[in-house]
């Protein structure tokens, strides 16, 4: 299948055989990392701009690195310091960049639809980077990819998403694009941070016993308690969320001999994931990193018209 999106901006609206495009893509630039000369020239006299308005280490990173390795330039903004403080909307920063002849905008934003009223709004690509609590979709695909490589398969696995999914962008995109690849999806935490319509609407599972999810899951997909979204109103205090609701070492000791344990990051350690088991054998956490290199390596390329190597 030859992809045709000139935008990546949800895993909602992709179909199972564009995700597996992404994911194979992906794979062939998985290579391309472990040369001496890690370019290749797909985006040569290509534009990539970061458009950042909200802090972030691993996906603004891994997009800049990316683009660099696909040679494109690469530009990147932040709302701190820039016009935006001045009042300048959205759809006004991006048509100005436009004007400077970019090719394609990487966006994260607190808004969710941010990145779909821009792409209404210009000619270049735009790949969402997060979008409030909505989706981030190469998140998502990241984390498939690495769930996909470390077990040769997606289909058939139980895949449980632990945690602060009411206002989790990675829940959604995991769920999204793990249930069209066939894998068994339940998010579990506490009630007031797992809202059934969540579920519901994802057509997924829900649990709030982490100990029987840990004994019935083969991965193990941790989030983040999300306090600078306010989370922390949500369970009466930390010590007791992760007595009740965090994976440590003991939790674990039921969980199947295969069990991997993933976080997109960044981690509250010793909160919702014990630093033992963050850095442990059944980390997957850095590979995640890695991983998302490639992908958006192929998601660049692909929605740049660049397609594969
Ligand atoms: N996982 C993730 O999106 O991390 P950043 O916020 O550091 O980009």
């Amino acid at each position: 299948m030859a992809w045709t999106r000139r935008h990546l901006l949800d895993l909602e609206s992709l179909t199972a055989e564009e995700i597996v495009e992404i994911l194979d893509t992906a794979a062939s630039y998985k290579e391309v990392s472990g040369r001496s000369v890690k370019k290749v020239p797909a985006l040569r006299g290509k534009v990539v701009v970061n458009l950042f308005f909200e802090a972030s280490t691993r996906t603004a990173n891994s997009f800049a690195l990316a683009a660099k390795r696909l040679s494109a330039d690469t530009m990147s903004f932040s709302s701190s310091g820039s016009s935006v403080s001045k009042g300048e909307t959205l759809i006004d920063t991006a048509k100005n960049i436009e004007a400077m002849g970019v090719d394609a905008f990487v966006i994260r934003h607190s808004a969710p639809g941010a990145p779909h009223l821009l792409a209404r709004h210009t000619r270049c690509s735009v790949i969402n980077a997060g979008d409030g609590s909505h989706e981030h979709p190469t998140q998502g695909l990241l984390d498939i990819f690495t769930i996909r490589e470390h077990f040769g398969k997606v289909r058939g696995l139980t895949v449980s998403i632990l945690g602060d999914i009411r206002h989790s962008r990675v829940a959604r995109s995991n769920a999204q694009g793990l249930r069209k690849l066939g894998a068994r999806v339940i998010l579990a935490g506490p009630p007031t941070l797992v809202p059934p319509a969540i579920a519901q609407a994802l057509g997924v599972e829900v649990s709030h016993d982490i100990d029987e999810v840990v004994r019935i899951s083969d991965v193990l997909n941790c989030l983040r308690i999300q306090f600078e979204r306010k989370a922390g109103r949500f369970f009466p205090g930390v010590r007791e969320y992760a007595a009740i609701y965090g994976l440590n070492g003991e939790r674990m000791k039921k969980a199947r001999a295969h069990a991997i344990v993933m976080h997109p990051g960044p981690i509250n350690r010793g909160i919702e994931l014990t630093p033992e088991l963050a850095d442990g054998p059944r980390s997957v956490i850095l590979k995640q990193v890695e991983n998302g290199l490639a992908v958006r390596m192929a998601v660049l390329c692909l929605c740049m018209g660049a397609g594969g190597e």
